[in-house]
């Protein structure tokens, strides 16, 4: 008698305490769910690299010197062994090492939201997803890339790192990283972000990382254009000059770059894994993928894994957003170019507005660069990734009406795709189509309100770079090779 109360009570404790989780996946019974969580379990476990799958692998990136792809060996002086094998990889996954796991579960996985508040506010017949990605420590996708680049470098004993950053967002990731793996950073900052972001920098030295604003005193690069233009607000070409020279001029330091190459592109493929999964508990496949584009990272992260379904057949649009500004994809032309100003990286085959273009100062720092990724630039070449520009002026119209509607600022990069969200969900709202639209909300702009105060203030400018402006600027290609 005794035993069968026992056994009743167990029972009863069982059924009162145990929690049997619905299936992870649960395909079209979540219609109207706003949030979409992954347990730790389902962050990925290997990164996708699109090269195993891309209809025209893009062509080898160039010795300048000798005009001759470079090898493995070439790139030493820069990068870890680890991270140059990541770059030359042809395999369609790669193991991802159990301590990045470790550094990426803080945060991972990055929920998928439907805007709802939006769709009303626009009254679109249009679906509209983001995958967040300000929910990292630093606020953006950057870490993604960040952990992983300061382990492989860890691994080789590298214990000193220099970096460019233009929005702040991928410095502070890379001081964030280098203090979790117990590294020195030191990071050359957009001179006109180094003023305008003064809490980016203070976040950085809580990380630990020396900063310093670029072009700077402390290298030959920054020194010839300060010499020539004190009062230039700096680019990232120039940026990237100092910290490639710092690295190559010191054997105890190695270069990290916070976009544009294969293995950062590599490392943000855990944003589109996810979301596959994501898409798939909401019953639903994107129909239009958007996303902004600086160097191509946080778009090539979330696009790419969808993007193998669409080199096997699989209707979708890609969209790739940028500034009016600096119409990289839109206007540049795709040649062979210099990653920086000063002309010390190896020629990559991108789409590019010339090595020597300096951006006006728009408050979204990370888009302001000349060059985009290689496996990007040759998707949109192939006609697979469509590009649109726009001004700066409406991005922070449509990033006004996503805070109000769903609440979270995005940062001025983020805002080119929340406008490019906009945009396609009142198109599908004129043809009456109910479209599904994902877009990458790459990071938040609570470190960038002066922008926002500057544009409630009626202060902000638009600015469209015109052809022959363009015609200009790439006349720095003179003399280089051609694709
Ligand atoms: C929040 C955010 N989004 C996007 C970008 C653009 O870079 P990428 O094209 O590599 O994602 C940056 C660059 O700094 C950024 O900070």
């Amino acid at each position: 008698m005794k035993d069968d109360i026992l056994t009743r009570a167990a029972k009863l404790v069982r059924q009162l305490f145990s929690f049997n989780p619905p299936p992870t996946s649960m395909k079209g019974s979540n219609m109207n769910q706003k949030k979409i969580f992954l347990s730790e379990q389902d962050i990925p476990k290997q990164w996708y690299n699109i090269v195993a799958d891309m209809p025209t692998p893009p062509p080898p990136i160039l010795h300048p010197g000798t005009g001759q792809p470079i090898g493995p060996d070439d790139l030493a002086p820069l990068f870890p062994m680890g991270l140059i094998m990541q770059e030359v990889c042809q395999d369609r996954f790669v193991d991802i090492p159990e301590p990045v796991l470790e550094a990426l579960q803080i945060w991972r996985p990055s929920p998928l939201i439907r805007a709802t508040g939006l769709e009303k506010a626009l009254g679109t017949p249009a679906k509209i997803y983001y995958k967040y990605e300000g929910v990292s420590p630093t606020g953006s996708h950057k870490p993604n890339s960040a952990v992983a680049q300061a382990y492989f470098n860890k691994a080789e004993g590298v214990m000193r790192l220099s970096t460019e950053t233009g929005a702040g967002q991928w410095g502070s990731s890379l001081a964030f990283a280098g203090g979790l793996f117990g590294q020195e950073v030191k990071v050359y900052m957009v001179r006109i972000s180094f003023d305008q972001k003064p809490y980016r920098k203070a976040l950085m030295q809580t990380y630990g990382a020396e900063i310093v604003a670029s072009p700077s005193p402390d290298t030959n690069a920054g020194r010839a254009i300060l010499e020539k233009t004190p009062d230039t607000p700096g680019s990232l070409g120039i940026a990237i000059s100092e910290a490639v020279e710092d690295a190559a001029t010191r054997d105890d330091t190695r270069y990290a770059l916070g976009s544009v190459l294969n293995h950062v592109l590599l490392h943000q493929t855990v944003v589109g894994q996810e979301a596959m999964k994501q898409m798939e508990i909401a019953g639903e496949y994107p129909d239009i993928i958007i996303g902004c584009c600086g160097g191509g990272s946080n778009y090539a992260g979330l696009a790419f894994p969808f993007m193998r379904d669409k080199i096997n057949g699989k209707d979708t649009r890609f969209v790739a957003t940028e500034p009016a500004s600096c119409p990289t994809l839109t206007k540049g032309e795709f040649r062979y170019d210099f990653g920086d100003t000063a002309q010390l990286t190896p020629l990559s085959p991108m789409f590019t507005l010339g090595h020597q273009f300096v951006p006006p100062p728009i408050h979204a720092g990370g888009l302001r660069y000349h060059g985009d990724s290689p496996l990007l630039s040759q998707l949109v070449k192939d006609g697979l990734i469509e590009a649109e520009a726009y001004g700066q002026l409406d991005c922070f119209e449509s990033s006004i009406t996503f805070a109000k509607t769903e609440g979270i600022v995005p940062a001025p990069e983020s805002s080119h795709a929340v406008h490019g969200a906009v945009k396609h969900a009142l198109e599908a709202k004129e043809a009456g189509e109910e479209k599904v639209i994902l877009f990458n909300l790459s990071g938040h702009g609570y470190f960038d309100m002066a922008a926002y105060t500057n544009f409630l203030a009626g202060t902000l400018e638009d600015h469209a770079m015109t052809d022959e402006e363009v015609k200009e600027s790439l006349k720095a290609l003179e003399g280089l090779p051609t694709v």
